[in-house]
């Protein structure tokens, strides 16, 4: 299944858990640097774009497009491997939270780096040998993962394609967006539905797994096995669960 076939199924309790990130946002407009005009590619429902410039947003899913708040910026449907837009059309171009969704990354990379002078995309090291045990989720519950990412490009593939420096993003203990490793010091939202119901990982495992490792959570949690196997975060304030921006 893409990644708009799979919003177009999924996307519509999106806002219920997924929002900007201040301090994700804030490293993100950053990385902006003075672009005036700015274009958003996966843009989903309008988070991270920032309110002070002028924002184009292209988004493919019909689902996630009728979920953009009124008055936010202009939205083009079509997809990041082909940018209806002619080269060099913006300051700069920024993807947040999507690459892993499309059909051809470094297609859609090579596309945003042809329309704007600047590039910034929020996305995840999947090459690191490590990457498995950074995260209890997918290390102790969730090893099925790893089959989403075979055939994935490396992070130094990905910014290869747009020659792009690359910037860890530590995540804040209780981050306001509710992507995949935002929990991670707070495992009970996991055995919420909404908040899994904003994760397109569990959608893409689907029931099967997903059941085994909420009840083997949950399991953990009462029994103390979690506390115990994880005691060395409970008073740490940002993790690095392998989240990066590029940055060209
Ligand atoms: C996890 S959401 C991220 C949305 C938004 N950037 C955010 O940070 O909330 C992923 C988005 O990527 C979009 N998407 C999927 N395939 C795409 C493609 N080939 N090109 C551009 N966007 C795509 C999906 O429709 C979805 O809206």
């Amino acid at each position: 299944m893409s990644g708009t076939q799979l919003y177009d199924a999924i996307g519509s309790t999106y806002t219920v858990t997924r929002r900007t990130e201040p301090r994700i946002a804030a490293r993100i407009w950053a990385a902006l640097g003075d672009a005036r005009t700015v274009v958003n590619v996966g843009a989903g429902t309008g988070s991270y774009e920032p309110p002070d410039r002028d924002v184009t947003a292209v988004e493919p899913s019909g689902l996630m497009r009728a979920q953009r708040p009124a008055g936010s910026a202009p939205c083009v449907a079509a997809a990041a491997e082909s940018l209806p837009f002619d080269d060099q059309s913006f300051d700069a171009a920024m993807a947040v939270s999507t690459v892993h969704h499309w059909q051809d990354p470094i297609a859609g990379l090579r596309e945003m780096r042809r329309v704007a002078r600047r590039v910034v995309v929020f996305t995840f090291d999947a090459s690191d040998t490590g990457w498995g045990r950074r995260f209890w989720l997918t290390r102790d519950y969730l090893p099925e993962v790893a089959d989403l990412l075979v055939g994935w490009p490396s992070l130094i593939e990905l910014a290869g394609a747009i020659g792009a420096r690359t910037e860890p993003v530590l995540i804040p203990w209780d981050c306001a967006d509710g992507f995949y490793e935002a929990y991670w010091r707070r495992p009970e939202a996991y055995l919420d539905d909404h908040v899994r119901r904003g994760i397109s990982v569990w959608a893409r495992l689907g029931p099967a797994a997903e059941q085994r490792a909420v009840r083997s959570l949950r399991d953990d949690l009462v029994s103390g096995r979690w506390a115990e196997r994880n005691s060395d975060l409970v008073d740490l304030e940002a993790a690095e669960l392998g989240l990066r921006l590029l940055i060209a």
